[in-house]
């Protein structure tokens, strides 16, 4: 059984294996995905290398016309001695980096394997599919089903015809929910707001003495301005709303506990996959997946604090295109951090992850001299062990929000990934930096940027 309050993204005994598992998107990925970045208008970029037999004789000018014939763009070209010892000296290698119409893709390759050899693109290692778009986290809702009340038999909701029917009801609410909907507004039962109120009460003492001061503090405006108190379960309507207009995080509604790569993807894109439905009433203290005290006392304060939505983004974008043996890294970051992370106030060390603000035992014991406490450095931090059937041997201890982010965006940079990404906060994208003119583009907005804080600074000073 799963402890309390631990909605961390799919940890299991092995997190590579589930990512392997992973479908990435619920539509069939297209077969030339791995090989090309596809644009907005339907333009693919592709990197190719082959050998070309007698470059200096007719091959090349046959290979020069396949590029022509396919009106490709080239953007890069380099070549080399062949490598292989059953070439000859006249026999040359070619990297070749070119732009082309989408669907001219297979047609150039197979074109290209008449006059050349050895022909590959960067599809022999193909970069998983991952959204682009807001809009694209429409597909990224793959359930780990272990703990449903409706297949684990240990699950406290198991043996209740009305409560499994009830998950029933807040399942067909997430599937059916695209971005841009409005959040659904739940009415909650009698005995689902006893549940919360017992929850938020007990965690409420808590609070003062063990939650970081960013908690505090958001807390404290969640209850002045967002319905949170004891008699009544917040909507993530409003919620959404509250959290978008500090640090433009929202809420989207999940099912269940969902596999690492489509969770941490939504991060990329402020946005939090949030279950809506509550745990069974037999066992307030303690849920086997997360539920919305989880998600509402554990993760929605600190999404408030520009500096901590800063650090779930960094681990989101890290995400995208990464391979499933990094994946598992950046989860065991995510778990390590967002879910179980302490970190330095004052000389003293206070919480500020969701699986132990929503967990009264484990809030006490992470602060106690029982576990040990190690500095967050993301390289060791990474490869820890994890433990998701008891309390933590060990914990992680940030010096504060803005030195976490940056060693993150520096551990990021070591991901070996084939492209850069620039997020774009007005269209709640991603872009591929691939051509020159891409990176000349955001630079020119980041100079603006400059020039404008330049001039804040003079006039300030
Ligand atoms: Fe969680």
């Amino acid at each position: 059984m799963k402890k309390d309050g631990a909605g961390a993204p799919g940890r299991r005994a092995s997190l590579q294996e589930e990512a392997e598992r992973e479908t990435p998107a619920t539509e069939p990925m297209d077969k030339a995905e791995g090989l090309v970045w596809q644009e907005e208008d339907g333009r693919a970029t592709l990197s190719l290398t082959f050998t070309l037999r007698n470059a200096r004789k007719a091959s090349l000018s046959k290979a020069a016309k396949v590029f022509e014939s396919f009106e490709a763009g080239i953007h890069h070209l380099e070549t080399r001695q062949a490598r292989k010892q059953k070439h000859t000296t006249d026999d040359l290698d070619f990297f070749v980096r070119c732009e082309i119409h989408s669907s001219d893709v297979t047609h150039l390759i197979n074109s290209l394997k008449k006059v050349a050899e050895d022909v590959k693109t960067n599809g022999e290692e193909p970069v998983p599919w991952f959204p682009k778009k807001i809009q694209d986290l429409d597909k990224c809702h793959q359930l780990i089903t272990k703990y449903e009340p409706d297949l684990d038999h240990d699950h406290p909701g198991y043996t209740d015809p009305e409560y499994r029917k009830r998950r029933a009801f807040f399942t067909d609410l997430a599937f059916s929910y695209r971005a841009g909907d409005p959040l659904p507004r739940v009415e909650y039962t009698a005995q689902e707001t006893a549940t919360w109120r017992e929850v938020y009460r007990k965690l409420s003492s808590l609070y003062p003495t063990h939650a970081c001061k960013q908690y505090l503090e958001a807390l404290r405006q969640l209850e002045k301005c967002c319905g949170y108190q004891e008699d009544s379960i917040p909507q993530l309507q409003d919620v959404s709303r509250f959290l978008k207009e500090r640090t433009g995080f929202q809420l989207r509604p999940a099912a269940g506990l969902l596999s690492p790569r489509d969770f941490l993807a939504s991060l990329a894109f402020r946005v939090f996959q949030s279950t809506q439905y509550i745990r069974h009433s037999s066992s307030p203290m303690h849920s086997p997946e997360p539920d919305c005290c989880h998600e509402l006392l554990g993760h929605v304060p600190m999404l408030a604090n520009k500096e901590f939505a800063r650090f779930s983004q960094a681990i989101g974008l890290a995400s995208l295109g990464s391979s499933d043996a990094e994946i598992e890294k950046l989860s065991t970051l995510y778990w390590f951090t967002l879910e179980f992370g302490l970190c330095k106030e004052n000389g003293s060390i206070k919480a500020y992850g969701a699986g132990l603000l929503s967990s009264y035992g484990e809030l006490v014991y992470a602060l106690s001299d029982k576990p040990e406490h190690k500095p967050f450095e993301p390289e060791r931090t990474a490869v820890q062990p994890y433990q998701d059937q008891t309390f933590q041997p060990v914990y992680f201890v940030a010096e504060n929000f803005e030195d976490a982010t940056a060693k993150l965006q520096k551990y990021a940079l070591t991901i070996k990934k084939p492209f850069s990404l620039h997020y774009d906060p007005f269209t709640s994208s991603v872009e591929v930096l691939n051509t020159a003119q891409k990176i000349k583009n955001v630079l020119s907005q980041i100079k603006e940027e400059l020039k404008n804080l330049c001039l804040a600074l003079e006039k300030i000073s």
